[in-house]
């Protein structure tokens, strides 16, 4: 019999269920990642973030570059664990520790359920925590995917310099977000190829504006220059994005060695 190794299918098939929650009529108030979210989220971000996984596979290979064996990963805001559970398996041979941390105990049940679904318990760890208040000093790596456009605006500058703070010299920081263009029409041009991304996987135009409603006063996107000028202000002195796709980037930041 054809011998068969887990996949992210069928990571995805155990983890949840297909995302319908803006089919319902109404939706009372702004998002939380509560746990109808949790319950949906990988289909979720399957079919609202583009190039979900060749971010994640160009975050291993970064990683798998600039990192010494046996580094420790923090992902900030990891929800379900998918990115952690992904780099175990791309980097297996670095002997990387990984930790995520989030403040929804209803994704963290999910993350620490895939983990243990794929083996990877030795290697995951998980902890709810308030990524605001982190201490992880000696930190080589984290992550920040899809998040600080979650934290209050106000707080964004304390919290990058946190990060820094915790990093290791040499260490880096990965920050992938969703991003407005200060040039009106070109804004609305990306968002409207967005939408278009998100019908192109299922999702009707009422969905879609109802989730942009619950999300408005909660996801607050800045630009790439606002991202960048963050990261400098932080302390980072490498800041390049390695992936752009419209609105949305990924960048890597480094601290200096010494
Ligand atoms: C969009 S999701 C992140 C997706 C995830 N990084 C990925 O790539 O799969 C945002 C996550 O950040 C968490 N979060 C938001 N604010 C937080 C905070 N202050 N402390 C801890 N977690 C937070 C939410 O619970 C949610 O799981």
């Amino acid at each position: 019999m054809k011998k068969t190794t887990p996949t992210h299918n069928t990571e995805q098939a155990h983890a949840g269920t297909r995302d319908a929650l803006f089919q319902v009529e109404r939706i009372n108030g702004d998002f939380v990642f509560d746990d109808r979210v949790a319950q949906v989220f990988d289909d979720m971000l399957d079919r609202s973030v583009p190039h979900y996984q060749e971010v994640i596979q160009s975050i291993a290979r970064i990683l798998g570059c600039l990192l010494q064996e046996g580094s420790q990963i923090v992902d900030l805001g990891c929800s379900t664990g998918t990115t952690l559970l992904q780099l175990s398996r791309l980097l297996e041979e670095k002997k990387f520790t990984y930790l995520g941390i989030d403040n929804s105990a209803a994704m963290l049940d999910k993350a620490r359920l895939k983990a243990e679904l794929f083996s990877r318990q030795e290697s995951l760890n998980f902890s709810d925590g308030d990524i605001t208040k982190v201490d992880q000093p000696g930190t080589s790596a984290f992550l920040l995917n899809y998040t600080l456009q979650f934290i209050r605006p106000l707080h964004r500058e304390t919290f990058l310099r946190r990060v820094y703070e915790n990093l290791s010299p040499g260490g880096v920081l990965i920050l992938s977000e969703k991003i407005i263009s200060h040039h009106p029409g070109l804004n609305r041009r990306y968002i409207e190829i967005y939408h278009q991304f998100k019908k192109e996987r299922g999702y009707s135009e009422l969905e879609i504006a109802k989730k942009r409603e619950a999300l408005e006063n909660v996801l607050i996107p800045c630009s790439l220059e606002e991202n960048r000028n963050l990261l400098q202000t932080a302390g980072f002195t490498e800041v390049e994005p390695f992936f752009q796709w419209f609105n949305f980037v990924s960048f890597l930041a480094v601290k200096p060695a010494n």
